[in-house]
């Protein structure tokens, strides 16, 4: 197991100690929310009773796989608790998301859940939020002119010239699990991740991006030795 796999698994076994019986609980997507979806399942099998609600077609196969239960979001929301990854997180609990593409069922999920708890190695955590490209999942209907009124936002608030990739998967664009695209936005550095999450969702063709402000309630970050438990300000 590579050092980086090892604290993923040290944080997801961390993560279960906030796990309480007769809880309903969002399942994260992504390598550490799998581990702790691993995790998680013999406690059920022992006796627990979680419902869960999964955050992608890949956890929700997984979590069945294991004999979790699963139910449908509107059945139970608001969840009690909803424990996922990130692609990068700063010390304010702002997120980037969506690495693995599932940022929006991700975010409707965290959204609907009283707490969410952050999961990450310490390679996640960082100053500011942007090197890791952010990205922004868009209506596949005129995504061109989409990415064009993206480039003009950014460019309004400061941020010229910022690449925007559309994803691919085996040689074609890769499709999200509601059918969408995804555009991956390389600013390097976001000044305000607040005031880019707000203008990013007025351009017309964006479904959702992959900032998270004001959502996480916990970030719980593996480094060597130990987990450092950082809350929300
Ligand atoms: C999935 O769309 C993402 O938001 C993941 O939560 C994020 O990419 C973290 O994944 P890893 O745990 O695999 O790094």
């Amino acid at each position: 197991m590579t050092d980086q796999n090892a604290l993923k698994h040290v944080v997801a076994s961390k993560a279960l100690e906030y796990v309480q019986d007769g809880m309903k609980l969002g399942l994260g997507s992504g390598s550490t929310a799998e581990i702790f979806v691993e995790l998680l399942a013999p406690k059920v099998r022992a006796g627990q009773k979680i419902l869960c609600v999964p955050t992608s077609e890949r956890t929700a196969a997984l979590a069945r796989k294991l004999g979790l239960t699963l139910s449908h979001l509107d059945d139970l929301a608001p969840l009690d608790l909803t424990i996922d990854g990130a692609d990068e997180a700063d010390r304010n609990l702002d997120l980037i998301k969506g690495g693995g593409g599932m940022l929006l069922r991700e975010k409707i999920v965290a959204a609907a859940s009283k707490k969410m708890i952050v999961i990450a190695d310490e390679t996640k955590l960082v100053p500011r939020l942007g090197k890791y490209p952010l990205p922004i999942e868009v209506i596949e209907f005129g995504h061109k002119s989409t990415v064009r009124h993206l480039s003009e936002c950014f460019a309004g608030l400061g941020y010229a010239n910022v690449p925007l990739t559309l994803r691919q998967k085996d040689g074609v664009p890769f499709k999200t699990d509601s059918g969408n695209l995804i555009y991956d936005c390389a600013f390097g550095a976001i000044q305000s991740a607040p005031k880019l999450a707000d203008a990013v969702s007025t351009v017309p063709g964006v479904v959702e991006h992959g900032l998270f402000i004001n959502i996480a309630t916990t970030l719980l970050i593996a480094g060597p030795g130990e987990v450092e438990v950082i809350h929300r300000p």
